[in-house]
């Protein structure tokens, strides 16, 4: 089932105002995905389906501490289940925070150099309509770069990022594919998308693998704002498949093969 773009915007909006119709929309779009085989495939990782089941539980979606129940955690005893419920304190000095406070700083670093990139996407881009989702995200990441700062402080550390390989991999990536296709092809917006959905899927899996750390480690508010950021990348995610399928995909194949603008080996 394809979505108009206003129809896309309302359930951005949703996402953005309430957790329960949008953690409705991402268990519906994976369905999709698996049935139709469509674009996005299997979005997210495990933690991540664990998250959206743990969402779309009625009732839960504002509570940050519901997170817990619906993981198994029900059964536990009353005592054991208050102490759940308490905020965690922060030390850094065990393992398991050391390698939270590194993931959270590599995905600080890479928030930032998807907020260089973003630009670039969105002048090289065909389609208004994918300049308008450029754009979007841009504000969006914006928006992930301040939460995570609220993060750090939530765990009394300093925003600091770490250099993140992967991001720069795929930043490298996206300006292959501008050299590498024509300007104003359907085929440029079509590789745009791919690359932009193998920045949200990197994303998707590093939040949604914070959020279950910072749920056992008890670190409720942080879990709380890093699952907002969860659910707006994997909606974003989402509407760029749509992009793909509602026409810039078949647009491209009447397009032919690609005349690149200059020749550069990609291994
Ligand atoms: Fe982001
Ligand atoms: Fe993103």
């Amino acid at each position: 089932m394809k979505k108009t773009r206003n129809e896309t915007k309302t359930r951005k909006t949703t996402a953005s105002n309430g957790r329960s119709s949008n953690a409705q929309h991402r268990t519906g779009s994976r369905q999709i995905s698996s049935a139709d085989g469509r674009q996005t495939g299997s979005a997210g990782s495990r933690q991540t389906d664990a998250s959206t089941s743990r969402q779309a539980n009625a009732g839960e979606e504002d509570n940050p501490r519901a997170n817990n129940r619906s993981t198994g955690r029900s059964r536990q005893t009353s005592s054991a289940k208050q102490d759940s419920e308490r905020q965690g304190s922060f030390e850094g000095d065990s393992p398991l925070e050391k390698f939270f406070l590194d993931q959270l700083q590599d995905i600080y670093y890479a928030e930032k150099k998807i907020l260089q990139s973003l630009p670039k996407m969105q002048s090289a881009a065909t389609t208004e309509e994918l300049k308008e989702a450029f754009e979007d995200h841009l504000h969006q990441t914006q928006r992930h770069v301040r939460r995570l700062e609220k993060v750090f402080e939530t765990i009394d550390q300093n925003a600091e990022g770490k250099k993140c390989e992967a991001i720069e991999g795929i930043a490298r990536e996206v300006e292959s594919i501008i050299n590498e296709t024509e300007e104003g092809t359907m085929t440029r917006d079509a590789a745009l998308i791919i690359a932009a959905q193998k920045v949200e899927h990197y994303e998707i899996a590093t939040y949604g693998g914070l959020v279950q750390l910072a749920i056992t480690m008890q670190l409720h508010d942080a879990a709380d704002l890093l699952d907002k950021t969860l659910v707006e990348e994997e909606d974003t995610d989402a509407h760029l498949t749509e992009i793909a399928e509602n026409s810039i995909n078949l647009r491209a194949e009447h397009e032919g093969s690609i005349r690149p603008t200059h020749s550069s080996p990609i291994e």
